[in-house]
């Protein structure tokens, strides 16, 4: 099939790239023209594990291609995904500025039998408003679906290339079964191809990030609470997470959600009921959860050295928002870096992918490391945000080597406390007993 995708970002290169190696032929469109420039010479504007070798393959065989003219991509493709941006606008709905751009500029180039799919999360009728946009600007009924993506940053090609299901929202099982075809080759272990209406299909992406986050605000809740009733976070999850209706999967503390995704779909989801007269209780309390708790760090540190943090030398381990990408949107580790900066705190940040984005938003505000130890000459305390394999076995004896102070506040309970107090650390994580290690100034 002939494929355009509009939007060249984590998602839409991604889709556009695993749709090529499937034997597809892609044309990917941005109207960023310096990304399509780095594109075309084969550099990767984002770090994604995997996806330099795809792009470079599926380029090579000519099955993939980007560029800045949407009008003959669009002319040509048998599918249009849009990819682009759906951020938060300033009451939390969905900003669709960009998405009904697109619609109005691919409108004039679309053939009557083109499918248009909206890949970027939706609010709930954007698919319908999408046909009734078409139809003014075509004058005919123009086909439209929604199929929501439900990949992970870090692990995005896994994801798309094994999904765990397939959504579409379709209006005629016949353009359901061209996009069963499209999707037939990731779909060889059997895993569901679902299709439901449009909007219900626009529902479960919000539900499904939703319930997510909220599964992270609430063990984030009680790993607080346990600190100050002298439990272990881990010991519980482990005495719940074996119950089969609880399970493991995403009840790991830790210093908030962050990312592009969870923060604005829970905030979307919440306006979209607002809109209909229903007060989202679990939502908010889920948003306002996560809101505190991507403080804890820096109440964390601010307290261990009795709010003075005025020229304290601190390291930060972690900016991006997870392992395994360079994105900083709404990253924990900026709530951090902007709580000890007002304090007059000195820090020294690594992060091994997410540097060049911190540094374009910090400048020299910050000293950047050039490896996780390196970071560490003369702190007197150690942040970690973001857990990163390279963070999980380091040298211990190497790392109180160089620190001022031997004093850990970890985000992500990397370290076991009993293990650190051995050590000679003072260790505090997050919903453990901290470990007070050597008196510091
Ligand atoms: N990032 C994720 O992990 C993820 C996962 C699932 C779903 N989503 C959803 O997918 C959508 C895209 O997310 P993303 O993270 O890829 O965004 P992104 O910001 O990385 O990429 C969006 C791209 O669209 C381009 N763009 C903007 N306006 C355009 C226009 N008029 N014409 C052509 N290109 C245009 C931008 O230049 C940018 O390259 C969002 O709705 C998001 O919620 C994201």
């Amino acid at each position: 099939m002939r494929i355009a995708v509009v939007g060249t970002g984590y998602v839409g290169l991604v889709t556009g790239t695993c749709f090529a190696d499937s034997g597809n032929n892609v044309t990917c469109i941005d109207i960023n023209a310096d990304k399509v420039a780095m594109l075309r010479r084969g550099e990767i504007p984002i770090y994604e594990p995997g996806l330099a070798d795809l792009v470079e393959r599926n380029s090579r065989a000519g099955r993939l291609a980007f560029t800045t003219d949407t009008a003959s991509a669009v002319a040509a493709a048998d599918i249009v995904f849009l990819a682009v941006g759906t951020p938060p606008a300033a009451d939390g709905s969905a900003d669709l500025t960009a998405l009904w751009s697109v619609v109005d500029s691919i409108a004039p180039h679309l053939r009557p039998e083109t499918i248009v799919v909206t890949k970027s999360t939706v609010p709930v009728g954007t698919c319908a408003g999408i046909e009734y946009r078409l139809r003014q600007r075509t004058g005919r009924d123009c086909r439209v679906a929604s199929n929501p993506e439900f990949l992970k940053e870090g692990a995005a090609i896994d994801d798309f290339q094994k999904p765990d299901r397939v959504v579409v929202g379709v209006r005629s099982a016949e353009v359901g079964e061209t996009l069963r075809a499209l999707y037939a080759p990731f779909l060889r272990t059997e895993n569901p191809f679902l299709t439901m209406s449009p909007e219900s299909s626009e529902m479960t992406k919000y539900v499904a990030n939703a319930l997510l986050a909220t599964k992270i605000s609430f063990i984030n809740e009680v790993a607080n609470l346990c600190e100050r009733m002298e439990a272990d976070i881990d010991d519980v999850r482990r005495g719940i997470g074996h119950d089969s209706r609880i399970g493991f999967a995403f009840l790991f503390p830790g210093a908030g959600y962050g990312g592009s995704c969870f923060p604005k779909d829970v905030q979307a989801l919440a306006s979209m009921a607002r809109d209909k007269g229903i007060e989202p209780r679990i939502l908010a309390a889920v948003h306002e959860t996560n809101l505190a708790q991507k403080q804890v760090l820096g109440e964390k540190v601010a307290r261990h050295f009795g709010n003075r943090l005025s020229d304290r030398a601190i390291a930060i381990w972690g900016l991006a928002f997870k392992p395994r990408t360079d994105d900083i949107r709404d990253a924990p580790a900026i709530d951090l870096i902007e709580r000890l900066l007002a304090g007059g705190a000195r820090l020294t940040v690594f992060d091994p992918e997410a540097m060049a984005n911190v540094k374009a938003m910090y400048g020299d505000r910050l000293r950047y490391a050039s490896g996780p130890l390196e970071a560490l000459d003369g702190a007197e305390c150690l942040v970690i945000v973001t857990e990163w394999g390279d963070f999980r076995r380091p040298d211990f004896d190497d790392m109180a080597r160089r620190m001022k102070h031997r004093v850990i506040i970890d985000g992500r309970n990397l370290y076991s406390p009993a293990d650190m107090r051995t050590r000679g650390f003072a260790y505090e994580a997050i919903g453990k007993q901290p470990v007070t290690g050597p008196a510091s100034g």
